[in-house]
């Protein structure tokens, strides 16, 4: 394979986006917009790839900390996208081959659309090919300037074109491949004499025109997978196409999605086959789901393993926790972080758990909060069972052992260990061990007193 290089534009800070985060890194369908290009680029068989960067330039590096291919390059002062191209020619040294330059901000490109283009770059030998695409509204985009047997002659920006090139259709999408010779020889000679004293990476076509190399351009299929994002509308417009596209793909394999628009799932997340996901459902942070669950409306599960044949009711929250097989869940349940269940748990409604471990075919029907805890097989937790983990200082840990039953409204004030096969009895409030196979019951006696109502009368 011909060697080939990326260089992702990054450093402006996306001002009509009207935030204090950049642009390029506001997330869209579960991460950073930037990453959707690079991951392109990196499909295309780019290595390395050069990020230009400048504004928040930590946090833009940050996002890729450990990647072997990332090469980040700053760019001080943003003065154009040819001057930012130059800033990246430090960090090309010694590679030749092509190079694709993309901006950060068109999430919806391809990597099939990538590979074509640099079919029709290597195979015309051309100096550059620049992708492009017709646009029924070109306004604000640079404009494709071809001569009258429709060779490009240069790109004219919105704000350097005369009327008649105003009415031009199709337009630069930002995107292109260069022969590394071509760019390298060539990118430094460009000057800002325009209408925004920029220095424009898109004169380095008139200046392939003008010394006689191939200079071409080649259509986009689709127009939307060139869509530059400038602000909140077009973030929204592109995040439901790319959650279309992934929705597409589960669907696809197998998963069964009532109600595709309303359904909002991440990038990076696998569902297996069977598994039905009504609407209103976010998931998300590499969230793995088995075969044949079923995700009721309105739940939301981030950076979970679920097992296969489990049963998620409506409403409920999962954070980075595990189930088993066979489990369900809710509805309105909320499990945090660190909850791990095993085959046939049953977790019902109003149950908050965090950082628990409950074992098989164990049961916590309602309303109950479970934290800091160790819970065999077996167990029935009673309603409104407590476990007091928390101190005011410190955590601390409850275990119960397999077969257990505590009855309903029991507060267990940790630390505390509760025996296998024993019985708490409702309303006890257990503040010391529970030996095995007993009974443990402490309630406030009750007290009659018959005619008491009748008296105050
Ligand atoms: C550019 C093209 C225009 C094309 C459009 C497609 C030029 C001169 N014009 O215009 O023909 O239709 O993209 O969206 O290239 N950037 C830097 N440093 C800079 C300037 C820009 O890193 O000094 C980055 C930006 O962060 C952005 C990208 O380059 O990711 C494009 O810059 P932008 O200012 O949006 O260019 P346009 O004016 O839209
Ligand atoms: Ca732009």
């Amino acid at each position: 394979m011909e060697s080939l290089a990326s260089v992702v534009l990054a450093a402006g800070k996306g001002t009509r986006m009207k935030s204090a985060l950049i642009k390029v890194l506001h997330p869209i369908a579960g991460q950073p917009m930037i990453t959707w290009p690079v991951t392109a680029a990196r499909e295309a068989g780019s290595d390395p790839i050069v990020l230009v960067i400048g504004h928040q330039a930590n946090a833009v590096q940050g996002t890729f900390r450990g990647a072997k291919d990332i090469l980040c390059a700053m760019q001080e002062e943003q003065l154009g996208t040819g001057h930012a191209v130059a800033c990246a020619l430090d960090a090309l040294a010694g590679f030749r081959g092509t190079v694709l330059i993309l901006c950060g901000d068109t999430p919806l490109l391809r990597a099939e659309t990538l590979k074509n283009m640099l079919a029709f770059h290597r195979d015309n030998s051309a100096a550059v090919t620049v992708l492009t695409a017709m646009m029924d509204d070109p306004y604000g985009y640079g404009r494709v300037v071809r001569d009258p047997a429709g060779r490009v002659t240069r790109i004219v920006e919105q704000k350097d074109a005369d009327p008649e090139e105003q009415e031009i259709r199709e337009i630069n999408s930002g995107i292109y491949c260069m022969d590394s010779d071509f760019l390298y020889a060539n990118i430094k000679a460009l000057g800002n004499n325009n209408a925004q004293q920029e220095y424009y990476l898109t004169d380095l076509l008139a200046i392939a025109v003008r010394k006689e190399l191939t200079c071409l351009a080649i259509q986009a299929a689709d127009a939307d997978e060139i869509m530059g994002i400038n602000d909140r509308i077009q973030l929204a417009s592109a995040g439901r196409i790319l959650r279309s596209r992934i929705n597409r793909e589960h669907m696809l394999n197998g998963v069964t999605i009532i109600d595709p628009e309303n359904t909002y799932i991440d990038h990076g997340v696998t569902i297996g086959c069977d598994t039905t996901i009504h609407p209103g459902c976010n998931i998300g942070g590499g969230t793995v789901i088995g075969e044949g669950c079923l995700i009721d409306g309105g739940v939301s599960i981030t950076g979970c393993r679920i097992g296969d044949d489990c049963h998620i009711k409506a409403a409920s929250v999962l954070e980075d926790s595990e189930l088993g097989e066979d489990v369900t869940i809710g509805p309105m349940a909320h499990l945090r972080p660190g909850t791990v269940l095993g085959n046939q748990v049953k977790i019902g409604n109003f149950v908050e758990t965090k950082k628990i471990v409950m074992g098989k075919g164990s049961k916590a029907s309602h309303l109950t909060y479970l934290g800091d805890a160790e819970i065999g097989c077996n167990v029935n937790i009673g309603c409104g069972t407590i476990t007091c983990n928390y101190d005011g200082v410190n955590k601390h840990r409850t275990v119960i052992g397999d077969d257990v039953f505590i009855g309903s409204d029991v507060q267990l004030v940790a630390p505390v260990t509760v025996g296998r096969n024993s019985l708490v009895a409702a309303g006890t409030t257990v503040t010391s061990d529970v030996p095995p196979d007993s009974l443990t019951i402490s309630r406030v006696p009750q007290v009659n007193k018959e005619g008491w109502r009748l008296k105050k009368k």
